[in-house]
């Protein structure tokens, strides 16, 4: 019956993330009684031009409580989304979009938006049965991204000296999916004895994101000569490639105009000299945030200066359609992370990301350093074929969630599932 697709109710709850902090879970449930449950994931090194969370600011959970959030949904979505169409997914987020009002989404938050705007999709692909990247992406969303597995952190994300947040690699050599998931834990296996041989079995505790965490070690070399060091040793040698979030935004001091490197400060040329130096180094494919958020045309130097390498812009795009399109103009970056609390609904990220294929720009889905075991993120990789996904180290249950729906989803896709490999900037 259509009544069926119509939404009963939207009712929201604090629940907690994988950094012990509240998150919102957002249940949309229609006439027929199907549930769709979502929930926000939440950055520690955000970009200033985000949507803005919801958060209590009062004593709990360190300010942290999202209960304000939770009485948004429960009161002013519920009687907004109540008697509409889960299938009308555009039509409902463009509900929300023109209810919040605001350039930042601060009426009515981020976390808010995401976690609805999914639940509505996921209610809607279990009304029509159909799993999540097949009702949002169709019947050819067939790609398999190339996990950028994350190794070892710098910066926000963990208590090591590097400065550099992330340092990831990427399986391109693999044939399938599943492959590349082996690789990438062996590999992370090995790397962990590796580095605790060499810097001490405080290596082995870890970061946000599963990441290992050798001490007193700032140079961006060693953590790249080791991983490759893990590489070989299990046999993988030329099947990955390295990829590195600098996540410059949160090493740029706006007095000096310079960055924090290594204890010293260095300006943007000598900062694209270290770039350029481990790029003629070593096989790095990818480099994510190299300058701060404000600083477009480095990330247009350098895009034009290393052509071969990816060039990613996070805090940069923010997920954000007007920010990649003066990107795009000037050609900064050639790269979008895409994380859709970013931005807020999913409609404004798919848009993000198909503006983004069109103007021949590649898109990686992200996690963010915070993530609950719902795995939406998966499912939106493979809908928009997308090619990449960062979701850190393949550890800790909430990356792992995200890992193992990507392999039963390529089980379910047969002889049609496609792992992007090497073509993971272009896939199809
Ligand atoms: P997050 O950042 O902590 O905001 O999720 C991760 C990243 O910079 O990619
Ligand atoms: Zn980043």
């Amino acid at each position: 019956m259509e009544t069926d697709f119509l939404i009963k109710y939207v009712r929201g709850r604090e629940i907690i993330d994988s950094r012990g902090n509240p998150t919102l879970e957002v249940d949309v449930v229609t006439e027929a009684n199907v549930l769709g449950r979502a929930s926000a994931p939440a950055g520690r090194s955000r970009g200033k031009y985000e949507a803005v969370e919801i958060r209590d600011g009062s004593k709990r959970y360190h300010g942290l409580g999202v209960q304000k959030a939770v009485k948004i949904v429960n009161e002013t979505l519920n009687s907004l989304l109540k008697g509409r169409d889960v299938r009308l997914q555009r039509e409902i987020d463009k509900i929300l979009i023109e209810y919040d009002g605001t350039e930042d989404k601060s009426r009515l938050g981020g976390n808010v938006l995401t976690a609805t705007s999914l639940a509505v999709a996921k209610a809607a692909a279990a009304s029509l049965k159909l799993p999540l990247y097949k009702y949002v992406g169709g019947s050819n969303a067939h790609i398999l991204p190339v996990p950028m597995f994350l190794y070892v952190c710098g910066g926000k994300l963990a208590a090591t000296d590097l400065d550099f947040q992330e340092f990831n690699v990427m399986p391109t050599g693999a044939k399938t999916f599943s492959e590349a998931i082996q690789m990438g834990c062996e590999v992370y296996h090995a790397l962990a004895d590796i580095l605790s041989k060499k810097f001490g079995k405080y290596s082995l505790n870890v970061g946000d994101e599963g990441s290992l965490s050798p001490p007193k070690v700032d140079d961006p070399n060693i953590i790249f000569e080791s991983i490759l060091e893990a590489v070989e040793s299990q046999g993988y040698s030329g099947k990955f490639v390295l990829a590195l979030d600098a996540a410059a935004t949160h090493l740029f001091n706006s007095m000096s105009g310079k960055y924090r490197f290594r204890g010293k400060e260095v300006d943007a040329g000598e900062l694209m000299e270290i770039y350029i130096e481990l790029a003629k180094k070593f096989p790095l494919a990818s480099i994510e945030d190299p300058f701060h958020e404000d600083d477009f045309e480095s990330f247009a130097e350098i895009t034009r200066k290393l052509k071969d390498v990816q060039i990613v812009g996070d805090d940069l795009f923010v997920s954000n359609i007007k920010r990649l399109k003066k990107g795009i103009e000037c050609g900064a970056a050639n790269t979008i992370l895409l994380k859709v609390n970013q931005i807020g609904t999913l409609s404004e990220a798919l848009d993000t990301a198909a503006y983004a294929m069109r103007n021949n720009y590649s898109v990686l889905v992200s996690e963010r350093s915070a993530q609950t075991e719902d795995i939406w993120l998966a499912e939106l990789t493979v809908a928009i074929n997308a090619g990449q996904i960062k979701n850190g180290a393949p550890v800790r249950s909430e990356r792992v969630a995200q890992f193992n729906q990507l392999l039963r989803i390529e089980e379910e896709l047969g002889s049609a599932a496609k792992y992007a490999g090497e073509n993971y900037r272009s896939p199809i």
